[in-house]
């Protein structure tokens, strides 16, 4: 069986996902670390709007859009930062651009200003291209990315190749005929599809788009074959998947559609971290003691430790059936007093997920 740290020694993307709130940010934060013990150069990338990541890895002034490395006491390095769609966008427009002139055309256009980072697909399509560039980074030699708290947060999984499908179509195409050919941005807007899309949306909008498109000429094989790449990176093998989730039935089931959705885009799950079981601290001892104080003390240890291991049981059977791969290796990690909101408690979660590595 291949364990999680097997995975954090040889894998070069580690994909943490699973439902709301079961501890991804934290577990990626700690694979980070542990991946820095191991003398890795990772980049972990979060998408963690509550900035819980920052506060846990003691970032001042918190997370931006550049990596930042983090002052750890380790062979390796951790560096880390949090995705914006925005300015992902506009270094991507920059550095494909074939001219100053083309990247300042895009990046005045009102349509990309004001439409192109909300349309729905946009920040899935940029977290896959901020996971190729990280990957290809010369700094790097592992990137842990953190999925943000969403059913869909495995989208950015279809989004290289749903952008393969839109360069292709017809509509696109169009859209992009360069204005050289003679058609000016206003005679494009005037066929019939787009005029009919135009009184939809309104002509002004309409123009923006086809002024936006005509911008990008040229640019869109570029994306495309990045497009392609990601999408042979995620199922490749140097790709894992990191299931989370939590010993309740509730966040199990949503482990197992997480499961499921990576099965149907041929993906499949390396580890899985169950966060938050019972604490058992530490082992009872053999016998039970004669005095009455620690007789009582004994007996809770007994029963806490009895717990665990029904919940341990209770959680391992509900992941097995075929969402799963039968031999996947489980972590169980337990509730600590605290939030992980410090190194410290950030190491402690580490030391649990990885007991034979301490
Ligand atoms: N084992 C643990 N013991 C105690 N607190 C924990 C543990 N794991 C996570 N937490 C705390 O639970 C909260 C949620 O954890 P985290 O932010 O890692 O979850 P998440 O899955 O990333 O959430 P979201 O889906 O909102 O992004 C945080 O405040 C974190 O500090
Ligand atoms: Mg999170």
């Amino acid at each position: 069986m291949t364990t999680l740290h097997d995975h954090l020694a040889t894998a070069e993307v580690l994909v943490c996902c699973g439902s709301g709130g079961v501890g991804k940010t934290t577990t990626a934060a700690a694979l980070g670390m542990e991946a820095a013990r191991l003398g890795r150069r990772a980049v972990v990338v979060t998408i963690d709007p509550a900035r819980r990541l920052a506060d846990a890895l003691g970032v001042p002034g918190g997370l931006t859009n550049d990596p930042v490395r983090l002052d750890l006491d380790e062979p390796g390095e951790l560096w880390a930062l949090m995705l914006d769609t925005a300015s992902t966008f506009d270094g991507l427009v920059r550095a494909n651009a074939a001219d100053e002139g083309q990247a300042e055309r895009i990046l005045a256009n009102r349509f990309y200003r004001n439409v192109a980072g909300s349309l729905s697909g946009t920040q899935e399509y940029m977290a896959a291209e901020r996971l190729h560039a990280l990957h290809l980074d010369p700094r790097f030699d592992l990137v842990i990315v953190d999925t943000p708290p969403t059913r869909n947060a495995l989208d950015f999984l279809d989004a290289p190749s749903t952008l393969s499908r839109f360069i292709d179509h017809p509509l696109f195409k169009m859209l992009m005929l360069p204005t050289r050919r003679g058609l000016k941005v206003f005679n494009v807007a005037a066929q019939p599809v787009l005029k009919t899309i135009g009184k939809v949306v309104g002509g002004d909008v309409l123009a923006d788009a086809v002024a936006f498109f005509q911008a990008f000429a040229g640019m869109e094989t570029g994306f495309r074959q990045r497009a392609d790449e990601v999408i042979t990176l995620l199922a490749g093998d140097v790709t894992r998947f990191v299931l989370v989730a939590s010993p309740r039935r509730d966040t199990i089931e949503e482990a197992r559609f997480f499961a499921d959705r990576l099965r149907r885009s041929g993906l499949s799950v390396g580890a899985v971290v169950v966060n938050r079981c019972t604490p058992t601290f530490g082992d009872a001892p053999a016998k039970r003691p004669r005095s009455a104080a620690a007789a009582a003390l004994y007996d809770n240890l007994v029963a806490l430790h009895a717990t665990a291991d029904a919940e341990r049981a209770h959680a391992a059977d509900l992941l097995r059936g075929d969402a799963l791969p039968d031999d996947v290796h489980t972590t169980f990690v337990p509730t600590l007093p605290g939030d992980v909101h410090t190194m410290d408690a950030l190491a402690a979660i580490r030391s649990h997920l990885f007991p034979a590595a301490r």
